[in-house]
């Protein structure tokens, strides 16, 4: 049995392509793992704050040492840090917004890159050489776009700060398998678009 994290980042609500293409995906994974969990973590409806000046000072403070002052400037971290460890899968549906990530999905990120909770350095002191310290997990990235060739080699792929984004800082808190299946074109609108949904929606009930 798998505990399946479903993370949504769009401002968008009933709108969103991306909640879509997670909710095709969950529909999907259900019939075939009845007996996995899910668990929502919504990041882009709701907000998640963005890491301060006390975030700072209690992050790179180990926790026997911290103030209570300091507890604080956690608490939040602490849930979302504890919540994305209890879980095995994760689903990430995310727009592109000016070729990179919604700011709510930033800072949700900022909140999880802890170190020695889900990253260190080898040595133990900064020393350039960081270690993933989550192990055995997947991640779904499930994209939506305005434009399309957005691929290592295609005519946009230098322009994309999104998955390629992504796929780095989740590495780096150690999750090696990552899939990333992108919607493009949703800006054209039109047939073109209506194709792409067709082929992507096809691809996320293969999975
Ligand atoms: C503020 C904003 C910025 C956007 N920036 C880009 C962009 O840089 N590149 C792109 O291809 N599409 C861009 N788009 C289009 C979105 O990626 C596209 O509409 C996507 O479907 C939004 O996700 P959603 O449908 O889940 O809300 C942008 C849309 C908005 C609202």
């Amino acid at each position: 049995m798998n505990k399946v994290l479903i993370i949504n980042a769009s401002v968008r609500k009933d709108k969103s392509h991306s909640r879509k293409l997670t909710q095709i995906f969950e529909e999907n994974w259900k019939r075939k793992n009845p007996k996995d969990t899910f668990t929502a973590r919504e990041v882009g409806l709701e907000e998640i704050p963005p890491i301060n000046e006390k975030w700072i000072a209690s992050a790179f403070v180990k926790p026997l040492e911290r103030t209570k002052e300091n507890q604080y400037g956690v608490a939040l971290s602490d849930t979302l840090v504890k919540e994305f460890k209890e879980h095995d899968i994760y689903v990430l549906g995310t727009p592109m917004y000016n070729w990179s990530i919604p700011s709510g999905l930033k800072s949700y990120i900022d909140q999880l890159m802890r170190i020695n909770e889900t990253w260190k350095f080898r040595s133990g002191e900064p020393d350039g050489d960081y270690v993933g310290l989550l192990e055995n997990k997947k991640m779904f990235i499930l994209s939506s776009r305005g434009d399309t060739g957005y691929g290592e080699n295609e005519k946009n792929g230098h322009m994309n700060f999104q998955t390629t984004y992504l796929k780095f800082v989740f590495g780096i808190m150690g999750i090696k398998d990552i899939k990333i299946i992108s919607l493009d074109n949703e800006e054209f609108g039109g047939a073109l678009f209506e194709k792409s949904k067709n082929e992507i929606y096809q691809r996320i009930q293969q999975i």
